[in-house]
């Protein structure tokens, strides 16, 4: 019911920008309903208390879009102002201005500090699972030296110190470390052309101390390993996938260091689909690098399927949507009280030629 009334309702803007995807979207609410019951996370398991509880629940239970494409309208007051400190979202204003001069390409395209700004985004929140007391979305990323510097996270030490640069720049503004690395991550989606303009809130706590070691993914892991370590993040095997699609604005540097800099699909500058046709493919185009765990689940009888729903653009950026809202919300136990910023985000770019 709630599923029909979603893709009745919310999706009506969004089929419009990707004709043709109303099918698909019910194909794939389908396969996530199908899975199990959609597990609610945080305080959401008591149940919502406020309209930002509401919507976090209603996005994840598949009521609502976990996007907002409403064109921005926000004016931000000057940041010093009265006016400025009434409006918690006012700063991230100036934040989310600046982050699209830092991850922006000249040609329109998203360059290397969104692309690590992404995976930050999933190697902080991802630190986590049902039973690790402690981690998810906590900031520690980057507030954490031992985190930072563990092998898992290579590559991810340039976009730390932007983030560090930023929270001491807007110190005296209450920014803090875990919202601004998934706020990083939502800014560089969208600066991505086609990306997702994924719902985002204000008012995690942070955490210094390092998340507990060994919950983030191992590339050599066979499919069934890696779909139980994200079902112990309360992800179906779809949103996995979903997910991972975040390889198509990705590059390898530490998998094979011979070929660092190689790209995961042919396209790392745009957040198309042309990463799940490449990856099924029996080989990668020439000049794009191939991870294990890609091949894995595209080879996986379960997983399949999923890399074909979601060579729809419209689709796949419906599904990143509400698995990217779980992951930025892992670990956090007071989703009842944060602060809906969405409105703050550059407009999607729905459709993309190169300059
Ligand atoms: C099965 C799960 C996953 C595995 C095994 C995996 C593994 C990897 C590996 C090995 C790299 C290359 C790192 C390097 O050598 O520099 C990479 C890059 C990347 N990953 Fe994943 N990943 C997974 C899921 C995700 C998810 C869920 C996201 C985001 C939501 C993500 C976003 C990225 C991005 C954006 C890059 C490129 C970073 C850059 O170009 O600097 N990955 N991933």
């Amino acid at each position: 019911m709630k599923l029909s009334l979603y893709l009745t309702g919310v999706l009506l803007g969004t089929t419009l920008a990707y004709p043709g995807m109303g099918n698909l979207i019910r194909e794939i609410l389908k396969r996530q309903a199908d899975d199990t019951k959609v597990q609610m996370i945080g305080d959401l398991v008591e149940r919502a208390t406020s309209d930002v509880g509401t919507s976090v629940e209603s996005c994840l239970s598949g009521a609502i879009s976990c996007q907002d494409l409403t064109p921005n309208s926000y004016v931000a007051p000057d940041l010093t102002s009265a006016a400025c400190s009434a409006d918690t979202c006012c700063v991230w204003n100036y934040i989310s201005n600046d982050l699209v001069t830092l991850f922006s390409n000249s040609d329109g395209t998203c360059n290397d500090l969104a692309r690590a700004a992404v995976r930050l985004g999933f190697h902080d929140a991802g630190a986590w699972s049902t039973t690790s007391g402690g981690g998810g979305a906590d900031g520690s990323i980057v507030l954490s030296s031992d985190e930072i510097n563990r092998s898992e996270n290579n590559g991810l030490q340039a976009i730390r110190s932007q983030a560090l640069a930023i929270l001491s720049q807007y110190s005296s503004f209450n920014v803090g470390a875990a919202d601004l690395v998934q706020f990083m991550h939502n800014v560089a989606t969208i600066t991505c052309p086609l990306g997702p303009r994924v719902l985002t809130f204000i008012g995690r706590p942070d955490q210094s101390t390092a998340d507990p070691p060994g919950l983030l993914p191992n590339v050599s892991s066979p499919a069934e390993v890696l779909i139980q370590l994200f079902a112990d993040k309360t992800f179906s095997s779809t949103d996995l996938v979903a997910l991972i699609g975040a390889h198509t604005a990705a590059k390898q540097f530490f998998v094979d260091p011979a070929l660092a800099g190689e790209p995961l699909d042919s396209t790392p500058g745009v957040w198309d689909v042309e990463f799940f046709s490449e990856t099924l493919a029996a080989t990668p185009p020439a000049g794009v690098f191939r991870l294990p765990s890609d091949g894995a689940l595209a080879a996986f009888a379960e997983t399949t399927p999923d890399f074909t729903l979601f060579g729809n653009q419209g689709t796949w950026n419906e599904a990143y949507a509400i698995a990217y809202v779980r992951m930025s919300l892992l670990g956090v136990q007071s989703i009842n009280t944060l602060t809906d910023c969405t409105k703050v985000l550059p407009n999607a770019v729905t459709s993309f030629s190169r300059k």
